[in-house]
C-alpha cells in the first residue's frame, strides 16, 4: 500500500447543491536538497534550484538543507550553523515560495537518521563500492575516511524515500545516487512483497545539468574546489563576476560556437544559453564575427542581471534570522508526520513493531 501523503485527499462536498465535487488530481511529490557547505554557486542554481523554482506550482514540493550530509567531511561547527541559515535564505531569495514548498533542515527531522540505519542494513556494500562520488571525495584515502561518507548515498535515499517522492530534480552528478535509491527501494519492496516505498525518478533537465569549472572546463563547477575563480558564487558582486568571467578559460580560436571539442567556450555558451533560453543557433548568430571580449561582456551582463535581484532579497532575508528560523521550524513540523508515517510502516514490515496478529 502506498501511503497517501497529500492533503487534498477527500472529495469536497458543495454546500449549495450537496453534490460531490470531483477531487482535484493530487500533485506529485518533489523532493530535493543541497548541502550547506561553502558558497552556493551557479551550478547549484542552474542545475537544481532554478528548476525547483520554475516548476514549484506544479508539484507538492519538499526542499531540504541536508546538514547531516555536510558532516560527512570535516566542517567547522560555526560554519555549518551559519551556512545552514544562509542556504535557507538563498532558497527563498531564488524564489522558492512557502505557499508551494515545505523547507526544512534535515537534522530537525530525526526520522532521516533513524531510517538511515535501517536502510544501511538493506544496502549491499557492493552497491556502495560502485559510487563514483565516494571514490572522488575519498581521494584514495580509504583507511582514514569516515564511514559516513561511504554511507552518504543511503542517507540520501532515506531523504527521498521517507516522503514517498515521485520526482527528484537534481544536476547530472546525482544520477548514480538516484539509481541507487531506486535499487534500494525496489529491493526492500520486493523482499517484503509490499509497496512500502514509492519508486522515485530523477528529474535532470537537459540545460544546465552540468555546469563546468571556469578554470578547468573538463571538471564540474564545485563548492569544494580550492580556487574560487573556478566558480561564480550566487553572492558574487558585479565586479567579481566580471573578473571571473574575464579569466575563464577559453582557447586560441576565434569562432564563438558550441563545440564539444572546445569545452571552455562551450561551457560559457551553455551558461549564456541557460540564462537567456535562446537556441544554440540564435546565440551563435548573435556573436558571429564578434570576439571573446564581446561575448564575455554580454555573459557578465546576463549574470549580473540574474543574480542582483537574488542578492537583494538574500540580504533582506538574512538580516531577519528569527523569521528564517520560524520558516524552518514550520517546515520541519509539517514534514515530520509524513516521514514518521513511512518510518512506522518500515518498522512494521521488518518486525520492529508489534507484528499483525491476523496473519496478514
Ligand atoms: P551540492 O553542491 O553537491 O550540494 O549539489 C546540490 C545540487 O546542485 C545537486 O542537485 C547537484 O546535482 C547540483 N549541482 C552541483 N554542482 C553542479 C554543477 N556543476 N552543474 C549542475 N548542477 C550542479
Ligand atoms: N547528494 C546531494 C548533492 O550533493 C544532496 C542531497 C542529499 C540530495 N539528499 C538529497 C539531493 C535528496 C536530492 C535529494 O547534491
Amino acid at each position: 500500500m502506498l501511503i497517501e501523503t497529500n492533503n487534498e485527499e477527500k472529495p469536497a462536498v458543495s454546500a449549495k447543491a450537496n453534490t460531490v465535487v470531483p477531487k482535484p488530481q493530487a500533485k506529485k511529490r518533489v523532493f530535493s536538497g543541497v548541502q550547506p557547505t561553502g558558497n552556493i554557486h551557479l551550478g547549484n542554481y542552474l542545475g537544481a534550484i532554478r528548476n525547483w523554482v520554475n516548476a514549484q506550482a506544479e508539484f507538492d514540493n519538499i526542499f531540504c538543507i541536508v546538514d547531516l550530509h555536510a558532516i560527512t567531511l570535516p566542517i567547522d561547527p560555526k560554519e555549518l550553523h551559519t551556512n545552514t541559515r544562509k542556504l535557507a535564505a538563498l532558497y527563498l531569495a531564488c524564489g522558492l515560495d512557502t505557499h508551494y514548498c515545505k523547507l526544512f533542515v534535515q537534522s530537525h527531522v530525526h526520522q532521516h537518521a533513524e531510517m538511515s540505519w535501517i536502510l544501511n542494513c538493506f544496502t549491499p556494500m557492493g552497491w556502495l563500492n560502485r559510487m563514483t562520488q565516494f571514490k572522488s571525495k575519498a581521494e584514495s584515502d580509504l583507511d582514514s575516511v569516515d564511514t559516513g561518507l561511504y554511507c552518504y548515498p543511503v542517507l540520501m535515499a532515506c531523504d527521498i524515500l521517507l516522503y514517498q517522492t515521485h520526482y527528484v530534480p537534481v544536476g547530472d552528478d546525482q544520477r548514480q545516487h538516484l539509481e541507487l535509491t531506486r535499487d534500494i527501494a525496489q529491493r526492500f519492496n520486493s523482499t517484503y512483497k509490499q509497496n512500502v516505498f514509492t519508486i522515485p525518478e530523477a528529474q535532470i533537465r537537459e540545460m544546465g545539468a552540468r555546469i563546468m569549472s571556469l578554470d578547468d572546463p573538463t571538471k564540474k563547477m564545485s563548492k569544494s574546489e580550492s580556487n574560487p575563480n573556478s566558480r561564480i558564487s550566487l553572492l558574487d558582486d558585479p565586479k567579481t563576476i566580471k573578473q571571473k568571467v574575464a579569466r575563464a578559460t577559453t582557447d586560441s580560436q576565434r569562432l564563438i560556437a558550441f563545440d564539444p571539442e572546445r569545452p571552455g567556450i562551450t561551457n560559457l555558451l551553455t551558461i549564456y544559453q541557460t540564462l537567456t533560453r535562446q537556441s544554440q543557433q540564435e546565440i551563435e548568430q548573435e556573436f558571429a564575427g564578434k570576439g571573446y571580449g564581446d561575448f564575455k561582456a554580454a555573459l557578465t551582463e546576463r549574470l549580473v542581471e540574474a543574480l542582483t535581484p537574488i542578492q537583494q532579497r538574500y540580504n533582506e532575508l538574512i538580516s531577519d534570522l528569527p523569521t528564517l528560523e520560524s520558516i524552518l521550524k514550520q517546515g520541519a513540523d509539517e514534514v515530520r508526520p509524513i516521514a514518521e508515517a513511512t518510518l512506522q510502516q518500515v518498522k512494521q514490515v521488518i518486525g520492529l513493531l508489534q507484528y499483525p496478529q491476523n496473519g496478514s
